[in-house]
């Protein structure tokens, strides 16, 4: 894909999602990474921070996020946590008028305020601009990301759980609402060391965790009432013994007998980053890739859909820069369209 170069920023670049934003960047064939920056390494080469992209990056070196606002550039990707992004993005727009902007964080995500307060809360001095954020899920905003200056990309176990159930909501089929269990690995909770994700206790568990508490669930609820759905999901988040990863597990009961794997067939047949599979789908073959890999079991009307993906690419920055390939009117799959891997 030939062109000029589109100098891209990442804000909270030596987090997991901005790690993971500089690995997939530098080989896209558009988008280049002219700022990057890191309030606790600023000054630092990227190279010597993050060892596994050595190589990629001789040139640059972490910044504080306000010299990465003096650097020109066409998007920003806000890598930053929730909270933070709500802020961080005015003052982007106010010294980048023209930047397009993906925040990778809950900020923007909720358009109901009281929702907003009850699962996020906090100040949120920018509010009325959740308006002009396009909700990020390409499989089903397509045409709206297409056209947007904003993207609110999807929370992680939001996107593994929409992809199981989108379809159904549009077609109308979830009437009674849905049990969606999902198990994440550790790096869902950002390169900050917690104590659940101490190695020695992570290594050996499996536990839930804000079971009906969690702040994708509103997010869940809202993008697939928009779809058709006249029911809420009750979500289920597990912290699974892996780093990387989110395997997802709902549950439907249908009024009326419809073949749910023939649905997701067809409805899935022309996306470029959801694979239909007979079988379980499984994590490894989805790993470091942007695909999400579905499939759905069938017990009269008792249906069972299964998704596998990246938490920290289809469930993140893979995601992200789908988004904003076509924010640019690139090909989608730009710098993403690559197959897993088997071990
Ligand atoms: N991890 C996942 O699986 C996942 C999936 C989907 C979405 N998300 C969302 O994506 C965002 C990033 O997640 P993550 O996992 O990458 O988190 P992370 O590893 O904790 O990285 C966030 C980075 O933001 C920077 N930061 C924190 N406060 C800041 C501030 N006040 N100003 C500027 N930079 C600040 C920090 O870098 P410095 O301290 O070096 O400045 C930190 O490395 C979060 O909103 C998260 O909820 C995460």
């Amino acid at each position: 894909m030939s062109g000029a170069a589109i100098p891209v920023t990442i804000q909270g670049a030596a987090g997991y999602g901005g790690q993971e934003l500089l690995r997939l960047l530098q080989a896209h064939p558009r988008f280049r990474v002219v700022a990057a920056s890191s309030r606790r390494h600023a000054g630092k080469p990227v190279e010597q921070i993050l060892p596994q992209l050595t190589g990629f990056y001789p040139d640059l070196n972490f910044t504080t996020p306000e010299q990465a606002l003096e650097v020109e550039c066409a998007a920003v990707f806000l890598a930053t946590p929730h909270g933070v992004s709500r802020t961080l993005w005015h003052t982007v727009v106010s010294r980048l008028p023209e930047a397009r902007v993906v925040d990778l964080s809950g900020d923007f995500r909720l358009r109901d305020r009281a929702a907003f307060d009850r699962w996020y809360g906090g100040e949120h001095p920018h509010f009325e601009a959740v308006s002009e954020f396009r909700y990020g899920l390409t499989e089903t905003n397509r045409e709206a990301v297409r056209s947007a200056r904003y993207v609110a990309n999807p929370g992680c176990f939001a996107t593994g759980a929409l992809l199981a159930l989108a379809p159904l909501a549009e077609r109308g089929l979830l009437k009674h609402g849905a049990t969606v269990v999902a198990t994440t690995g550790s790096s869902g909770s950002g390169a900050e060391a917690k104590a659940t994700t101490h190695h020695p206790e992570r290594a050996q568990d499996h536990r839930a965790y804000k079971v009906l508490r969690h702040q994708h669930q509103p997010e869940i609820d809202q993008e697939l009432q928009r779809l058709g759905a006249q029911a809420r999901v009750a979500l289920v988040p597990q912290s699974g013994a892996f780093s990387r990863g989110i395997f997802t597990v709902a549950h439907v009961e249908l009024e009326e007998q419809t073949d749910v794997a023939a649905l997701l067939r067809t409805r899935y047949a022309d996306e470029p980053f959801v694979r239909v599979r007979e079988q379980s789908p499984a994590l490894r073959y989805v790993v470091r890739t942007n695909f999400c890999d579905v499939s759905a079991v069938q017990e009269g009307r008792d249906v069972i859909v299964l998704t596998a993906l990246d938490n920290l690419v289809k469930g993140m920055s893979g995601q992200a820069i789908q988004n904003l390939n076509l924010m640019f009117g690139l090909e989608e799959t730009a710098g993403l369209h690559h197959p897993g891997a088997s071990v």
